[in-house]
């Protein structure tokens, strides 16, 4: 069998790690917009961290390989390479996640290199059926968990896979990149309201879904409170917690058992009083 030609990734030679380590230690504090508020998962990966590696598996690093007769020399490579770990810089922040600027760059330097690839492979037997320069090479994660990769494989242009054992990882996955999709560019459903109106007018993306998930909650939220609404009356808090009036959340039960002992306990505490 032919062997197939595959020049190194940029993983396998440098990362700007440090850019990395900072972007995934700060996406731990962002809730809003997270797909870990979607549902909690006990082995999440960080978005930045699954981005950038996904991005360099995918681009081939510059420097020059003498058995493949690939990349350019030291110098060159260097700055090739510069160019790379900035795209990996942009990406990684959690302001750019929807940046489609910074997005088709990374998206430019993945196609770029897959051409690459299928060029040193054109004389490849099964070039035609591997090796095709309009066709990206699919992903799976079978071991999707949470979805951050599948998630980041899609962002970076890529037809996306995920399965896993566990059917909470399946639905979460399903609900974050499968159905997302196929409500692209549609505006949402649900009746408006007033508060809402003045929201987004373009449903770019998966902006209709949000707002139909907002809408619905909302009613949602006003049926819950109608019915049971009742059991969380305000509370004046004391002035050691701020003083005001505040919603309650949750009240805290707790099951009180009078102990057979009680009296018991008192003669004896009595008895070892000084008094
Ligand atoms: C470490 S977690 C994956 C985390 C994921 N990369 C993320 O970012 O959330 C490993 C996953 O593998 C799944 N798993 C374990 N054994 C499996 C098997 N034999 N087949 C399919 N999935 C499996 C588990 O259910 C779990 O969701």
């Amino acid at each position: 069998m032919q062997p197939i030609k595959s020049p190194k990734k940029l993983i396998e030679v440098a990362l700007p790690l440090d850019d990395i380590n900072i972007a995934a230690a700060r996406e731990k504090s962002i809730r809003h917009g997270h797909p870990s508020t979607l549902h909690l998962w006990w082995a999440r990966r960080p978005l930045a961290a699954a981005r950038a590696v996904l991005f360099a598996q995918l681009v081939n690093d510059p420097g020059y390989q003498r058995k493949l007769g690939y990349g350019v020399n030291k110098k060159e490579a260097e700055l090739k390479r510069e160019t790379l770990f900035q795209i990996v810089r942009d990406l990684v922040k959690w302001e750019n996640t929807n940046n489609e600027e910074v997005l088709n760059r990374a998206r430019a330097a993945i196609w770029e290199s897959w051409r690459e690839t299928c060029h040193l492979n054109r004389n490849h037997p099964s070039a035609s059926e591997l090796f095709n320069p309009e066709k990206l090479p699919a992903s799976h994660d079978p071991f999707a968990g949470g979805g951050s990769i599948p998630l980041e494989a899609q962002r970076l242009g890529l037809e996306s896979h995920g399965s896993d054992l566990n059917p909470v990882a399946v639905l979460i996955n399903k609900a974050m990149i499968e159905i997302p999709p196929r409500f692209k560019d549609k505006a949402p459903i649900a009746p408006d309201n007033k508060e809402q109106q003045s929201l987004v007018e373009e449903w770019k993306g998966a902006k209709g879904l949000a707002e139909d998930i907002k809408r619905y909650g909302a009613q949602l939220s006003e049926r819950v409170r109608n019915k049971i609404g009742h059991f969380y009356p305000e509370v004046t808090l004391p002035e050691a917690y701020g003083g005001g009036e505040a919603t309650v959340l949750a009240w805290l039960w707790a099951r009180t058992v009078i102990s057979v002992n009680a009296s018991l306990k008192l003669t004896h505490l009595s008895a070892l009083s000084p008094k």
